[in-house]
């Protein structure tokens, strides 16, 4: 197997809350390889951000969160390095795209501007080389006449084309490491599919490792080559992709892939959806904490909480069903 770029291992973030801590991920454990696009997925409030968040320590220590375990970047522990070394880290080995590309850009200083000063917090360059490096990157996100584009400013630029610009800032060091969580949420359909095309293109030239949190599985069956499901804070399933989708082992990964969308079919036929909603952080329940929405729950899922236990060599699960011996079907 090629070399693993980033490993979580047993992975917790809590909040301080008035209520006291708050466990919003817990135990979270996977790897990414150079080269490879893991997709992360679940639904609203399942922890991806704030794992996300996590791995670049996006969150305060002292005021706001609590982390235990370890992100191991290329082997190196760095949720134990001095806080003022990831300023090192964010961005130049890791880096991350956002949601929304157009409160990411700063409106009061031309994109060039922005992209050149992202290359000149971490390599030493003169101006006139970043700005050719910065025209460099954008014709590399696949950015028109970008001579011209460097020169403008955000407002100038369409949403899709200022996402271009967001994926080239993160690019801007060649990181070892891109997280895009939801990259294309606020973009239209046409544009969502040419970003997801360019992050696809540039892993490969790049050899980058993508870690790719999306609500929309129909990206994850595109893109990604193995993927992990969250569910309230924990990883429920972890498979290659192909496994997910033909072959998924937890009622919860089934649910997301009953409920999407298709063209083909019975168009009047009701969408399945998975019954209820992810419960609060303070609401966690006991056992499995899918055992309530779950149509195969029994007594044991209420009070005890399965283990994440592989089930082959790519493919891991949290539930006793599977463990007993019992399969799913579609609803
Ligand atoms: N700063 C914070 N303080 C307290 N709780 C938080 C904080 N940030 C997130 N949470 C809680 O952590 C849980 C996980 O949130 P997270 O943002 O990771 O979900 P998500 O899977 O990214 O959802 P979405 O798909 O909506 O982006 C939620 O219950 C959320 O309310
Ligand atoms: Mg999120």
């Amino acid at each position: 197997m090629s070399e693993k770029i980033i490993e979580l291992q047993n992975l917790s973030t809590s909040f301080r809350t008035e209520r006291g801590l708050l466990k919003a991920i817990d135990g979270v454990s996977f790897d990414v390889h150079k080269g490879e696009i893991l997709g992360v997925v679940g639904e609203s409030g399942c922890g991806k951000s704030v794992t996300s968040q996590t791995i670049l320590r996006l969150y305060d220590e002292k005021y706001t969160a609590v982390y235990e375990g370890k992100v191991l970047l290329e082997g190196e522990d760095i949720l134990q390095i001095p806080y003022k070394k990831m300023q090192d880290i964010r961005g130049r080995r890791i880096s991350m795209v956002f949601q929304d590309a157009l409160s990411s850009l700063n409106p009061v200083f031309t994109v060039g501007y922005q992209i050149r000063e992202a290359i000149r917090i971490h390599q030493k360059v003169s101006k006139k080389q970043a700005n050719k490096m910065a025209i460099e990157m954008l014709s590399l996100v696949g950015i028109p006449a970008p001579e011209r584009r460097v020169k403008q400013y955000p407002h100038e630029l369409s949403g899709g084309m200022r996402q271009r610009v967001m994926i080239a800032i993160s690019l801007a060091c060649k990181p070892r490491l891109l997280i895009a969580d939801e990259p294309t949420t606020a973009l239209d359909v046409t544009i969502q599919a040419q970003i997801m095309d360019l992050i696809v293109q540039l892993n490969q030239q790049l050899d980058m490792g993508v870690i790719l949190i999306t609500h929309d599985l129909g990206v994850v069956a595109e893109t990604c080559s193995r993927v992990v499901v969250m569910y309230l804070g924990q990883i429920v399933e972890e498979a290659n992709v192909e496994d997910i989708f033909d072959n998924p082992k937890h009622p919860y990964t089934l649910g997301l892939i009953q409920s999407i969308p298709r063209l083909e079919g019975d168009r009047n036929k009701e969408l399945y959806t998975i019954k209820g909603t992810v419960p609060l952080l303070s609401q966690i329940p006991t056992g499995c904490r899918f055992a309530k929405r779950c149509p195969y729950a029994k007594e044991r899922c209420n009070t005890q909480m399965p283990d994440l236990i592989p089930v082959s060599e790519t493919q891991k699960v949290r539930c006793f069903r599977y463990l007993e011996g019992g399969g799913i079907r579609y609803a």
